[in-house]
């Protein structure tokens, strides 16, 4: 086997923790949905298949080291919000969460000398950046438009042109 149990067990919890993330975004998109606002509904719904994929990138990996994928149970999401603000900062600090998360995973790699584990999270690293960065920026956005013009928010997600607000400032996909 080409990790230690120790990362392999660090690593099954971060596919509990991804997966965690994808039915709480799909919890937060219905909660959109109810409220009629569909550009913010799809947004989080494409969150939630971008989560799994997450998760799926670590049973990829514990599988090609030899490992053994264990999936830890998994938490409810939460479901009730009182507003768009609170959905968009239970995003938010669920995303900053996770980074610490990733953090953590990149120490245990090092101490192992798993250089191969500390590559594949560098794309974790990098992308938990742009999805902090992301929830913080439609945070502002939504504070910014106020509870009653919730449209402008949803006009603004168009203009984005489909991708939300997946930065258009991430150049190494698009270069
Ligand atoms: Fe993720
Ligand atoms: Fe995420």
């Amino acid at each position: 086997m080409l990790a230690s149990d120790k990362l392999i067990e660090a690593f099954n919890q971060q596919i509990g923790n991804e997966l965690g993330a994808s039915l709480q975004y799909i919890a937060i998109a219905s909660y959109f949905d109810s409220e009629t606002l569909p550009q913010l509904a799809r947004f989080f719904y494409r969150q939630s298949a971008e989560e799994r994929e997450h998760a799926m990138r670590f049973v990829k990996f514990v599988n090609n080291v030899g490992g053994k994928v264990k999936i830890p149970a998994l938490p409810a999401p939460e479901s009730e919000f009182a507003s768009a603000e609170e959905a968009v900062g239970r995003a938010v600090s669920g995303e900053e969460d996770v980074t610490r998360q990733i953090y953590d995973l990149v120490e245990v790699a090092k101490a192992d000398k798993n250089y191969a584990g500390v590559r594949f999270l560098d794309w974790f690293v990098a992308e938990q950046l742009e999805e902090v960065t992301t929830m913080r920026d439609l945070l502002a956005v939504i504070r910014r438009a106020g509870p009653d013009r919730l449209l402008y928010v949803e006009e603004y997600l168009v203009r984005q042109g489909g991708r939300g607000l997946e930065s258009p400032a991430a150049p190494a996909e698009t270069t």
